[in-house]
C-alpha cells in the first residue's frame, strides 16, 4: 500500500508538476485535490487543477474549491509575474477539458469527508497558501487522528522570494501558516525554498521531460512564462519546481533529509511579515535562553521537521522518471 494523499494547491506551473507527479505514481492513492487562491485567483487555480487531472487521465479524483482570500488581512498580490496570466503560462486552455464536475462541497468539507472515509492515515500536501488547512484544523479538530503528516511547500530559512523576508505561500496568509505550523496538532514537514532552489532543474532536464512522452511534453508546454521568470531569479536557464520537491517527500518519505526545529511565523504588518522564523540554535543554547513551554496537549508546540538537504540529482531523476509516462493512467 502506498501513500494516501490529498493535495491542496494553487496551480501554478510548479503545482502542475507536483499534481502530475502524484497523479501518475502507481504507489500513490490520490484521494482528492483541494484548491486555494495563490499564484492566480481561486477560479483559475480550480480550473487549472481540474484540467491537469484530466491531462493525467485522473477523472476519478474529486476536486473542491476552497478559500479565495486569506483568513485575516487581504493579500491581493497574485504571482502572474511567474506563472502567467492564467497560472500556466497562458496555456491552460490547451489542456483537456475536465471530465468530472467540480465538487459541490467546499475544500474543507471534502477534506473532512475524505479523511473520515479513509481506511488509514492520510498525508496532506499543501503546496499553496495554508488557508484551507488552518480552517480545517480550527473547525474540525477531530480529523487530527486521521492525518499522518502535513508536508508543506513553504517558508524560507534565509531570504524570501516574494519579499526580502518571506516565501510566497507563507506570505500569502501568515496567520494561517502560523496556525498550522505552530499549533502542534499535526506532524508537519516544512519544505522551504532554500532546499527547493537547490533542486532547480536545467535546460537539459527540461528537454528530457519534453521528450519523455505525452504528459511530459504537455507539462513542458506550460513552462515558458515560469522559465523566463526563473532565468531572471536563478541567473541561468532553468526552473525551480518547488511543489514537486514537497510532493516527492509526501509520496517517498525520507527522500528529503529533515531536522526538527522550533518555528514561528511573523504575523506583524511590517517588512518581515510572513517570515518563517526557524530556531536552528543548538538545543543547549535554546534551553538556556528560552523558558516558554513548547509542549501542547498533542505534541510539541511550534516544532516542525524542516527539509534541509537531499540527493539533488536523485530527486531530479525521481521526478523525471515518474513524469515520463506516455499517457495518463
Ligand atoms: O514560493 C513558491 C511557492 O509559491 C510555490 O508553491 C509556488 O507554486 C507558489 O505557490
Ligand atoms: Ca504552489
Amino acid at each position: 500500500m502506498g501513500t494516501r494523499l490529498i493535495i491542496d494547491t494553487d496551480p501554478g506551473v510548479d503545482d502542475a508538476f507536483a499534481i502530475a507527479l502524484a497523479a501518475l505514481s502507481e504507489d500513490v492513492e490520490l484521494l482528492g485535490v483541494t484548491t486555494v487562491f495563490g499564484n492566480v485567483p481561486l477560479s483559475a487555480t480550480t480550473r487549472n487543477a481540474r484540467r491537469l487531472l484530466s491531462l493525467c487521465g485522473r477523472s476519478d479524483v474529486p476536486v473542491a474549491a476552497g478559500a479565495q482570500r486569506p483568513l485575516v488581512y487581504p493579500q491581493p498580490h497574485r504571482a502572474h509575474y511567474a506563472h502567467g496570466v492564467d497560472g500556466l503560462s497562458g496555456r491552460s486552455h490547451v489542456l483537456p477539458e475536465p471530465e468530472r464536475e467540480l465538487e459541490q462541497a467546499g475544500a474543507v468539507e471534502l477534506l473532512v469527508s475524505l479523511l473520515d472515509a479513509a481506511d488509514g492515515p492520510v498525508t496532506i500536501a499543501p503546496i499553496g497558501p495554508l488557508t484551507n488547512i488552518a480552517a480545517l484544523l480550527a473547525a474540525h479538530p477531530g480529523v487530527r487522528e486521521k492525518i499522518d503528516r502535513v508536508v508543506i511547500m513553504g517558508g524560507a530559512l534565509g531570504h524570501g522570494n516574494t519579499t526580502a523576508a518571506a516565501e510566497f505561500n507563507i506570505w500569502s496568509d501568515p496567520e494561517a501558516a502560523r496556525r498550522v505550523l505552530t499549533g502542534g496538532e499535526v506532524p508537519c514537514v516544512l519544505v522551504p525554498m532554500d532546499l527547493t532552489y537547490r533542486c532547480a532543474v536545467d535546460a537539459e532536464w527540461l528537454a528530457k521531460l519534453n521528450g519523455s512522452g505525452q504528459i511530459g511534453a504537455a507539462l513542458h508546454a506550460l513552462t515558458p512564462d515560469y522559465r523566463e521568470h526563473y532565468n531572471r531569479a536563478l541567473g541561468w536557464d532553468g526552473i525551480v519546481m518547488h511543489d514537486a520537491v514537497a510532493v516527492a517527500e509526501a509520496i517517498k518519505p525520507g527522500i528529503l533529509h529533515t531536522e526538527t526545529f522550533p518555528i514561528d511565523v511573523d504575523c506583524t504588518l511590517g517588512p518581515s511579515r510572513g517570515a518563517t522564523v526557524v530556531d536552528r540554535r543548538r538545543a543547549e543554547l535554546r534551553d538556556d535562553t528560552d523558558d516558554t513551554d513548547v509542549h501542547s496537549d498533542t505534541g510539541e508546540l511550534g516544532r516542525v521537521r524542516v527539509a534541509t538537504d537531499t540527493d539533488l540529482d536523485g530527486l531530479r531523476g525521481f521526478v523525471l522518471d515518474r513524469l515520463a509516462t506516455v499517457t495518463g493512467r
